[in-house]
């Protein structure tokens, strides 16, 4: 059965389509790395500005040296300990590899995803499959086959392969190692110190000089209601402010406080591990937006290096709704 849904997804490949396949961050729109227009197609999916580059996904860590060039000892050991896994490596690009799928720049974004049906699929087409999430610009990442569903209308995308929740719910660790520095570009699963315990070293945070990071600009990975941020003590006050205004508020929170019993029209309580917490999300996101709330209140979790990567998306998400 699913040696078949594989061979159809490869023939999808192979004829220039996008498939969307399920890795343990998010899943992820993809398309033959090597074939232009097809990885045109997933920027009109997407709606996403052509110079923002997209992550080549490999069958293994070998095929890094098809598509970088240089390769660094310090990303065949950083592979070598988290591939297949949530790290990305921003590695100077091999010769051949498109403008379409680097936007330009001379790197190239390289990952092996830890997830059984993404690596099937990797293995049986052979090459790369340039991915981003599956998701129209800006917008929430898809945690589940039925979000990818909804991103897209029927005849954008060939086929979406099912396999399941994703173990991890957030995107992955962004590493650049193409300057003297290694700079993590996008916090995720892979945390600062354990590349540094691989690194020698810690890594740095990104800087100006570093290449862009869509996913770095401010308002990403946001709802459509607008979403607030606000710490536990405060929450109180918040609902009973928005009740007074007449909005009606879609409440996550961490712990179930009487406080926050004041009636919202739609209360999730999320889990009290920052693992947890990340794979459930983007779905929580998505369930409070569809909620039909003015307003989206979400209780901080804490400020820890733990849940670095869960406050920079909270961050994101909550940009543009007048709230940190
Ligand atoms: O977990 C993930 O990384 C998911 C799954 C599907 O693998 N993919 C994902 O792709 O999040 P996307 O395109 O939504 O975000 C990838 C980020 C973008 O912000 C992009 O700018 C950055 O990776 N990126 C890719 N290649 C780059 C490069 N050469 N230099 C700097 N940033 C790069
Ligand atoms: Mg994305």
């Amino acid at each position: 059965m699913t040696d078949a849904l594989i061979a159809r997804a490869v023939q999808h490949l192979r004829a220039g389509e996008l498939v969307a396949m399920p890795t343990e961050t998010v899943y992820g729109l993809a398309a033959d790395a090597r074939n232009d227009d097809a990885v045109r197609k997933i920027f009109a999916a997407k709606g996403r500005p052509a110079d923002h580059p997209l992550i080549v996904h490999l069958p293994h860590a070998g095929a890094m040296h098809e598509w970088a060039r240089d390769v660094p000892e310090a990303a065949l050991a950083l592979a070598g300990k988290f591939w297949p896994g949530p790290l990305t490596l921003i590695l100077p690009r091999a010769r051949g590899v498109s403008d379409r799928v680097t936007g330009g720049q001379d790197s190239v974004g390289l990952r092996v995803p830890g997830h059984p049906l993404a690596l099937a699929l990797l293995s049986a087409f052979g090459s790369g499959l340039a991915a981003p999430s599956a998701n129209r610009y800006g917008r929430i990442s898809p945690t589940t086959a039925a979000h990818v569903q909804a991103e897209f209308d029927a005849g954008q995308i060939a086929m979406v392969l099912d396999g399941g929740p994703c173990s991890v719910g957030l995107e992955s660790t962004i590493l650049d190692l193409t300057r003297a520095e290694p700079a993590i570009l996008r916090p995720g699963a892979i945390r600062a110190d354990q590349i540094a315990e691989i690194l020698g070293r810690a890594p740095g945070a990104p800087s100006a000089a570093a290449p862009r990071v869509p996913g770095a600009l401010a308002a990403h990975y946001a709802p459509r209601t607008p979403l607030r941020l606000c710490e536990a003590e405060a929450l109180g006050d918040e609902l009973r402010a928005a009740h007074a205004a007449g909005s009606h508020c879609a409440v996550l929170l961490r712990s179930l406080s009487a406080q926050a019993l004041a009636a919202p029209s739609h209360l999730r309580v999320m889990p009290a591990a920052a693992d947890d917490y990340a794979r459930e999300l983007y779905a929580a996101l998505r369930e409070a937006d569809a909620a039909g709330a003015d307003l989206i209140l979400l209780e901080l979790p804490p400020r820890a290096a733990a849940w670095l990567a869960v406050l920079d998306r909270l961050q994101r998400a909550a940009h543009g709704s007048g709230s940190a």
